[in-house]
């Protein structure tokens, strides 16, 4: 029999320790707290899963170490600067289970962070010199910063479904979308590869982020290292909150109030606490399993590689995981 030992992360742990390293690569001598922070934020951890998404793609498709490392690099600078600034839009005080940089400075330092860390993160992709892979770079972010508005100002919301599908899409998805989709620009593959893979990351980030919604209401803060039972509080609809709704006699009336921000604190604990205890929690899996199941059949034509099967299990690690 054969035995299995090794993991998604084990396969990519060199590169991976490369890519910490050129995270933390300081292009002048700019002011010595921007550098010391950076430490700090990364430090701190987090799951790396994008840029593991990037190295695995890279290394089943054939692409260049070298660039590889700086998309992954660049890619996770990204996404810690838009936590930076997420973090002070909802004011969450805790973050990979260390203080926020909202919680130590102002929010003119904590802005002013998160544009450098942005534009290290720029400079990163640049180094690769890639035009196409910049302008789909620039497009993401541009997407995960009108997804973050959007979310921020309460529009008339006609189909709740879609508008959560466009939103999850906006601010989690399109990062994993180009995590894989520009690995594999850089692996120079035929089109139908290109969009297979960029196929996967979408499929894989919907439902990193489903998993994500389901985590604010059932995991402990202490758990995931941020705040949770803290998207309702936000009036963010999440996709338990639509099933339950949906289950419910009066769940058209319970959306509208909660659109409108007209349930009061006790009203809210009492709808968390009826989610949690409700079947919405395991149909909102389940569908996670679906968009992950889609995900994987992308990677039917490709290389039968370690890194294939480490994408497969990766790819069950999304609705796995606990923090
Ligand atoms: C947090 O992302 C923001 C979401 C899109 C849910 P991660 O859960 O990947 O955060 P870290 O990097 O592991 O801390
Ligand atoms: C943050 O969204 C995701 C971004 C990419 C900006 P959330 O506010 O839902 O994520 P958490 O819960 O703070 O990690
Ligand atoms: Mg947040
Ligand atoms: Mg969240």
């Amino acid at each position: 029999m054969k035995t299995k030992t090794t993991t998604f992360f084990d396969l990519v742990r060199p590169d991976l320790l490369e890519v910490e390293a050129r995270m933390r690569i300081s292009p002048s001598q700019h002011h010595p707290s921007l550098d010391k922070v950076i430490d700090y934020l990364l430090s701190s951890g987090g799951k790396r899963i994008r840029p593991i998404l990037v190295l695995l793609t890279s290394g089943m498709l054939g692409a260049d170490r070298d660039e590889s490392i700086n998309l992954a690099a660049s890619i996770e600078m990204l996404h810690t600067a838009t936590l930076v600034h997420d973090d002070l839009i909802d004011g969450s005080k805790l973050r990979r289970g260390i203080p926020t940089l909202n919680a130590k400075w102002g929010p003119g330092a904590t802005v002013l962070t998160g544009d450098y860390i942005f534009a290290r993160a720029a400079h990163l992709a640049s180094t690769i010199g890639s035009k196409e892979l910049m302008e789909i770079y620039a497009r993401t972010l541009m997407t995960i910063v009108n997804g973050e508005i959007s979310q921020l100002f309460n529009t008339l919301i006609v189909d709740p479904q879609q508008e959560y599908y466009g939103r999850i899409y906006a601010k989690t998805a399109s990062l994993f979308e180009v995590s894989t989709e520009g690995a594999a620009i850089l692996s120079g593959s035929k089109g139908e590869v290109i969009k297979a893979m960029k196929s996967f990351g979408y499929h894989i980030g919907i439902a990193f982020q489903i998993v994500d919604d389901v985590l604010d209401f059932i995991s402990e803060q202490e758990q995931v290292g941020k705040p949770v039972a803290n998207d309702l509080r936000r009036g963010l609809i999440t996709l338990p909150v639509l099933y339950y709704s949906e289950a419910n006699p009066d769940g058209d009336k319970l959306i509208e109030e909660l659109q409108q921000g007209e349930m009061d604190d006790q009203g809210i604990e009492r709808l968390i606490n009826a989610i949690r205890a409700s079947d919405a929690i395991k149909q909102t899996l389940e569908q996670a399993d679906r968009f992950v199941s889609a995900g994987e059949e992308m990677l039917d034509g490709m290389p039968a590689t370690p890194q294939k099967e480490a994408l497969h299990e990766l790819a069950h690690y999304v609705v796995k995981r606990t923090i």
